[in-house]
């Protein structure tokens, strides 16, 4: 576990990718192991069965948790921080926004803006992501960010209410510029000008809601939010509708641009990639019509390709929850005691299953059980460790549980599970037709599992799949080799956002 307090926060980000830190612990304790991040005992949880656990079948035992800072700045009433009731209604209200019978009209909409976006960015070199950040005003930087953010508002608030859709942009960026600076609210400060925007948002969000309270209710978001019995209050329709942008637009821009660079890597991919959507833009072009949803049904391979960007990309690391009363969970894994023995009387960071409990088939094991608890002190001085170790001596190699306190945080691995060779042999390996096959239950979680899973999943695969279509046929582009790695800010992105220039295939026929 650590220093007190500071715990392996220093391992963590010194490592400067999480996952070789989050990697190193999994092969010294196995798939469960705690650890101690800035001021909170964490469990780190790597195996499908662990996470099914956590995320879906005893959701109700752990609740989402974000810093406070966070919460005040989304807005507290967003659908992440909830639980319950509200939770469950939010999410129908937004699940139903967002279905595929909801998001099939808006294939044309979105590809406009798709070829709106690639029209700004052709002949530049741009960084796709990083420098769109500082540069957004520019609207020749930071392209797929700003594809993915006006798909978001589209499918927020429609078309119509496309008036105050610039000032909703700039506020919109300028509280995420505040949004994982220190959270001091004084004039002058990211965070402060954070909190400003926020509170312009909500006034701008109030405006658009009495706009549409005119006219008719319409299919977006904005229209179920404010439908008929389940209406939400203006409040919470600010706060819900803030917090879609937010996780809606840095997910999809980030998966987009490691597509982007994967295509680029891997010319086999991208000529079979090209082929699917030549043939389909053949047919559109004798027919003079937009693509539609169907189109975009019959693209197969370019889903294997999104499938597996998101499985090597793994943007989203982990995900946090928060214990809400002391958990059992059975293992699936066997541990050996003799080694755990090793490590409890060693004292050293011993892995979660150093402290057994509720061990299976073993009566035995209650005095383990206690053992475990009094083992809850930050520094473990409760333990009778002699006495927990004649114990562990007692037992061969026998299923194990373990217990997760009240308050601790649980942190779902997803990059890590999608990185395990038992679920996707040479993992590193950028290969599509690994998804020929569906992978094992539980093994690929891109959108998250269970109650809080990606409501807006189709939206974000629609989105990659309609600029797919018009980035392959009409486009080439070459990224730079000379860098290559993954950045965390907090999503994994191509190191430097992926500098590249896109030029159009036709541009030297005339
Ligand atoms: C490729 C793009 C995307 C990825 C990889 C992604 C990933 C995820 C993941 C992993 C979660 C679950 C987090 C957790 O369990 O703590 C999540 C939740 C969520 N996502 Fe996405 N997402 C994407 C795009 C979108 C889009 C386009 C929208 C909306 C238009 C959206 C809206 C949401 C919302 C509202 C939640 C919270 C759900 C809840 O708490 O019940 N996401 N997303």
């Amino acid at each position: 576990m650590g220093w007190p307090y500071v715990g392996e926060t220093t391992q963590l980000y010194s490592s400067k990718n999480p996952n070789v830190f989050f990697a190193r612990k999994r092969n010294k304790y196995g798939p469960i192991f705690k650890t101690h991040i800035l001021g909170c005992p964490c469990v780190m949880v790597s195996s499908p069965e662990a996470a099914k656990f956590v995320l879906v079948t005893q959701a109700h035992l752990f609740k989402p948790t974000f810093p406070a800072s966070k919460e005040r700045m989304l807005g507290p009433q967003a659908i992440f921080f909830q639980q319950g009731d509200y939770h469950a209604h939010l999410r129908r209200l937004v699940s139903r926004a967002f279905s595929p019978e909801a998001i099939r009209g808006s294939v044309p909409a979105i590809e406009a803006i798709a070829l709106r976006s690639l029209g700004s960015w052709e002949d530049l070199q741009v960084n796709t992501f990083q420098e769109m950040k500082t540069l957004e005003t520019d609207p020749s930087v930071g392209v797929v960010a700003q594809y993915a953010l006006n798909v978001a508002l589209l499918s927020i608030f429609g078309e119509e209410e496309m008036q105050y859709i610039e000032e909703l942009k700039q506020c919109y960026l300028t509280l995420e510029k505040g949004y994982n600076s220190m959270p001091v609210n004084l004039p002058g400060t990211l965070f402060h000008k954070a909190m400003k925007a926020r509170k312009r948002l909500g006034a701008i969000v109030a405006h658009i809601i009495s706009a549409r309270r005119e006219r008719e209710r319409g299919s977006d978001l904005l229209g179920s939010f404010m439908d008929g019995r389940e209406a939400l209050t203006d409040d919470q329709i600010a706060d819900n509708a803030i917090g879609v942008i937010f996780a809606a637009r840095d997910t999809t821009a980030s998966v987009l641009t490691w597509m982007v660079k994967f295509l680029g890597d891997n010319p086999a991919v991208l000529k079979a990639v090209t082929e699917e959507h030549a043939e389909i833009a053949r047919e559109k072009a004798l027919s003079g019509e937009p693509l539609s949803w169907a189109d975009t049904r019959r693209m197969r391979m370019t889903g294997r390709v999104i499938q597996e960007t998101m499985r090597v990309a793994s943007i989203l690391s982990f995900t946090f929850r928060e214990a809400v009363e002391d958990v059992e969970y059975q293992g699936e894994t066997s541990i050996n005691f003799a080694r755990a023995r090793a490590l409890v009387v060693c004292g050293s960071a011993a892995p979660y299953c150093a402290v057994p409990l509720g061990v299976q088939q073993c009566a035995a094991c209650l005095p383990a059980h206690e053992l475990a608890r009094k083992g809850r002190a930050p520094n473990r001085t409760g333990i009778d460790q002699l006495e927990l170790a004649t114990h562990l001596d007692s037992l061969s190699s026998v299923r194990a549980g373990y217990l997760i306190p009240k308050g601790w945080k649980v942190l779902p691995l997803f990059r890590n599970i999608h990185h395990n060779p038992d679920h996707f042999p040479s993992p590193e390996k950028f290969d599509p037709s690994r998804f020929e096959v569906a992978p094992k239950p539980n093994t690929f979680m891109p959108f998250g599992n269970g109650t809080h899973s990606c409501p807006g999943n189709e939206l974000a695969k629609l989105e990659m799949l309609v600029l797919c279509h018009h980035l392959a046929t009409k486009y080439r582009w070459s990224t730079s080799k000379s860098e290559s790695g993954v950045q965390f800010g907090p999503f994994a992105l191509p190191i430097n956002g992926l500098p590249m220039t896109f030029t159009r295939k036709d541009k030297n026929k005339a």
